[in-house]
């Protein structure tokens, strides 16, 4: 059965690795990351934006995703990503999920202490486990947009005050990391990472994994990322594949063809990033 995500990614951080969170959209997509991080003997986090839980309905995905969690032997926690509805998180969890997101990290400080408390409350009495965002992460997820001039990076000193006042589970800090892909290289505010993580126990998470290259993935994760969240980079996948079968052939009408194509892209990329993250064997 699913696992909450919190034993693993404390595991994670301790022992100085990263676990692999991907974005999945459909069954196969699903289907394809579970099956690279059973290969790779990998702890896994499966995770639904909340444009994804209100096209699938978080019944159907918790349903799908306790199937494959009994048909595998590497624990797989089932996670709602940037979520700021209150309603839609204990649906979630009643559903299945074992982590959920609550991000308020547009509003102020305060409030978002608030917000998170309210959720930790309501999540931890499942013993399902909760992840925070301080700062902005820049890019566009989904519904979640935020202009590159609007990203904020997060304050060390918020950090340690918004763990211990709010119990989070697992900490997002913005560190120059944004959604989807960068013109060029993203700058990663390492020194910042460093302070925040020299202040901050719990496993903190990097957001916007899409297009980081290997050196500062690693950077990053020997700073203290325990969790890696990656969504774009498997879309462009699961998207380019379809298209090329479509290119070879336009009169394709079987969706398995085309779906099994597209799976394997989407599976290709997991293994790399769960290569980079560090967590190949460590399920
Ligand atoms: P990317 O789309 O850049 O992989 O970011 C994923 C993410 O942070 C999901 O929360
Ligand atoms: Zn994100
Ligand atoms: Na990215």
């Amino acid at each position: 059965s699913l696992v909450s995500s919190t034993e693993m990614l404390k595991r994670a951080r301790k022992e100085g690795y990263c676990i692999g969170a991907f974005n999945v959209h459909t069954m196969e997509m699903l289907q394809a990351v579970v099956e690279a991080a059973e290969e790779a003997e990998s702890p896994l986090i499966l995770q639904t934006t909340v444009g994804t839980v209100k096209h699938l309905g978080p019944e159907y995905v918790a349903a799908i995703a306790k199937v494959a969690a009994k048909s595998v032997q590497v624990p797989i926690a089932l996670h709602l990503d940037h979520c700021h509805d209150y309603e839609l998180i204990e649906r979630c969890i009643q559903a299945g999920y074992t982590s959920v997101m609550i991000d308020a990290s547009m509003h102020p400080f305060s409030q978002n202490v608030e917000q998170t408390k309210r959720v930790v409350e309501l999540a931890h009495r499942s013993g399902v486990n909760v992840e925070a965002e301080l700062g902005k992460v820049g890019g566009v997820e989904d519904e979640l947009v935020v202009a590159e001039e609007d990203a904020v990076l997060a304050d060390p000193t918020e950090c340690e005050e918004f763990a211990v006042l709010t119990g989070v589970d697992t900490l997002a800090p913005a560190i120059g990391t944004a959604h989807g892909m960068y013109k060029g290289e993203p700058k990663i505010a390492f020194s910042r990472l460093e302070q925040i993580a020299g202040r901050v126990g719990v496993p903190l998470v990097l957001h916007g994994g899409s297009g980081i290259p290997e050196e500062q993935v690693k950077r990053a994760v020997a700073l203290g990322m325990a969790k890696m969240n990656v969504a774009t980079e498997l879309r462009i996948a699961f998207s380019d594949a379809i298209k090329q079968v479509f290119g070879e052939n336009p009169q394709e009408n079987d969706p398995r063809t085309y779906m099994k194509r597209a799976k394997q892209a989407v599976k290709a990329i997991a293994q790399a990033k769960m290569a980079m993250c560090g967590c190949v064997g460590k399920a």
